[in-house]
């Protein structure tokens, strides 16, 4: 039943979405971004960073082989990237859809992207087509925003000490731990990770374009702004599209 308050829940605006691909270099807002759509519309978020930063933190063999490459602000080889992506993608909660934040990240990859979903995931009566969305931000605000980032170790909350600063100082609002900086957030690995971006990453965008699959927005906006853009292509990508029925297995 619709929520009858003025803020929609995501009960009320849950739907399939199908994919979300959101594209934009380190710091355009990819992960605060997801997150909203992730309450939003009750799809998960697939952070591939997030991923490979819980290998290392666990030593697995991937998060062994990807420690040293993230470190030094380069991409982790596609081929170790397949491997975990086609196993979250497999999980029972994308079936309505998912948002993926920081992938893919070459053109390689969205080409095995396009090859998978074709394959798996969805039931086709359902499907819902991918809506790749760039997120555009100019690059000394980019080096603003990675300088100024700080997350909640025990939650992942997001925040910005400039633009989104925590209630006390350097503490999560909610877990009250205090915040840390990211590893790969050093001045030196984030002029090879924006680098890295140009190099590998713009030809994604090229992939996209070309098949008249990529809407740019401006993402150089304060968040809510950036956000209801974003709603706004997702809701006319899927108009109407699909109202979640009973959960299914
Ligand atoms: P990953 O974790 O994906 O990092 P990234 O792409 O560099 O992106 P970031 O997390 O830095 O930025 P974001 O766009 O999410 O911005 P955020 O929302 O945090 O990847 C890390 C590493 O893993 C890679 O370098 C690579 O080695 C490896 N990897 C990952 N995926 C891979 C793949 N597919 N293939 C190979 N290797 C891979 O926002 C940033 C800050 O700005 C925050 O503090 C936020 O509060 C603030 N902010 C956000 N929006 C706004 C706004 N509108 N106005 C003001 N401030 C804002």
């Amino acid at each position: 039943m619709a929520n009858e308050s003025a803020v929609p829940t995501a009960e009320d605006t849950a739907r399939n979405i199908g994919p979300v691909i959101l594209l934009g270099p380190p710091g355009a807002g990819k992960g605060t971004q997801a997150r909203r759509i992730v309450e939003r519309y009750g799809v998960p978020q697939i952070s591939t960073g997030d991923l490979l930063r819980d290998h290392v933190g666990r030593c697995t063999e991937l998060g062994l082989q990807a420690k040293a490459i993230m470190a030094r602000g380069e991409l982790v080889p596609d081929e170790l990237m397949y491997g975990i992506v086609a196993c979250r993608l497999r999980e029972a909660d994308c079936r309505r859809g998912f948002v993926l934040d920081g992938f893919p990240r070459t053109a390689a990859q969205a080409g095995w992207l396009d090859a998978f979903l074709e394959k798996e995931v969805f039931d086709k009566s359902e499907k819902c087509p991918p809506v790749v969305i760039q997120l555009l931000v100019d690059y000394n605000q980019l080096l603003l925003r990675i300088a100024g980032r700080r997350s909640c170790p025990t939650c992942g909350r997001l925040y910005n000490i400039h633009s989104q600063p925590p209630l006390v100082d350097e503490l999560c609002d909610v877990e009250g731990s205090k915040l840390v900086v990211r590893e790969d957030d050093r001045e030196e690995v984030v002029s090879e990770r924006l680098a890295t971006y140009e190099r590998q990453t713009k030809p994604v965008a090229d992939y996209y374009r070309l098949q008249r699959r990529l809407v740019a927005i401006n993402a150089d906006r304060p968040m809510e702004d950036v956000t209801a853009q974003i709603f706004g292509v997702i809701d006319s990508h899927c108009p109407g599209g699909m109202p979640v029925a009973a959960p299914r297995g």
